[in-house]
């Protein structure tokens, strides 16, 4: 179990504080008991650290979404989000569903927005979708922490979910190398076209291959400081390796991105974006 913070996503360590997420993301009661233990005010809209920081890029965002004409999305495993209803403010008409009652119970107990439309409702997104023909599906970290066979069930789930030419967001906190891997993997194998995946398979296999210790810095990885008498001139060297295959990296970046763009608005291809942010 790891503890509550308002990211929801947080390193498990050990803390006094009773409130505590599960740590098997597949444990329905110990998310429905980590909702419950929140103590959230039935009526009163709550936003996370998370949220907030979303809000930022929000205008940007929903303009994005407008000029493709999109109206219809789905939030699965929204949990206690304010973005479903915040969305649905804007216009939209949106889905939230998730797998605990406790913070299904809590969505629906805050004020219907004037705007769009609002549905909110338990439901297991590796069954049926709880609808189809979504333009686009919002996944706030909802993803990542689950066993491999249910982000499988849960890709097919969004994929039938979606009308042909749909986009699916993942967004994930602090995932790279070969957990992102095996997202875009499961995405993949379930349909979906990802952007850019045969450059960044080949960016992560290849820095792997390398043997370097090396940790990411500013979208570039960078080589951790080596000990001993030749650390220093040991960790320069890597370095330039590094900094050489990221060159590579970004040209490869490019062009897959030129050849496959038109499949992003080709109208029948479902794309699948996962996005990095820090927490
Ligand atoms: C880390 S929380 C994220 C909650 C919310 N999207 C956010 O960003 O604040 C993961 C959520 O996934 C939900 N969940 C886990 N497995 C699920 C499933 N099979 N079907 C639907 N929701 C599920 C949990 O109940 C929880 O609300």
């Amino acid at each position: 179990m790891e503890r509550f913070n308002s990211n929801c996503i947080t390193e498990s360590e050990p803390c006094d504080d009773p409130v505590y997420m599960p740590r098997d993301w597949d444990d329905h009661t110990g998310w429905d008991r980590y909702y419950r233990a929140c103590s959230l005010q039935k009526g009163e809209p709550f936003l996370s650290i998370t949220d907030i920081f979303a809000l930022f890029h929000i205008e940007e965002t929903i303009k994005r979404l407008k000029e493709r004409g999109w109206k219809k999305c789905w939030f699965p495993g929204c949990g206690i989000s304010s973005f479903p209803r915040l969305y649905a403010a804007y216009g939209f008409h949106v889905w939230g569903t998730d797998i605990s009652q406790a913070a299904v119970e809590y969505q629906q107990s805050l004020p219907a927005p004037t705007e769009g439309e609002l549905h909110f409702f338990v439901h297991d997104f590796r069954c049926d979708p709880p609808e189809t023909e979504f333009d686009f599906i919002e996944n706030q970290r909802a993803f990542q922490g689950l066993s491999r066979l249910s982000m499988g069930k849960a890709a097919r789930c969004y994929f039938q979910s979606l009308k042909p030419g749909g986009h699916a967001y993942f967004d994930t906190i602090n995932v790279r190398g070969r957990p992102k891997t095996t997202i875009e993997e499961v995405l993949s194998e379930a349909g979906f076209h990802i952007p850019c995946y045969r450059s960044d398979c080949w960016y992560r296999d290849t820095l792997d291959s390398t043997g370097i210790e090396y940790a990411f810095g500013w979208n570039a990885p960078y080589a951790v400081e080596g000990s001993g008498l030749f650390g220093g001139l040991r960790r320069r060297f890597q370095q330039k390796k590094l900094d050489r295959y990221h060159v590579e990296y970004c040209m490869r970046q490019q062009r897959e991105a030129d050849e496959t763009e038109a499949l992003w608005s080709d109208g029948k291809t479902r794309v699948a974006h996962v996005l990095y942010n820090t927490g």
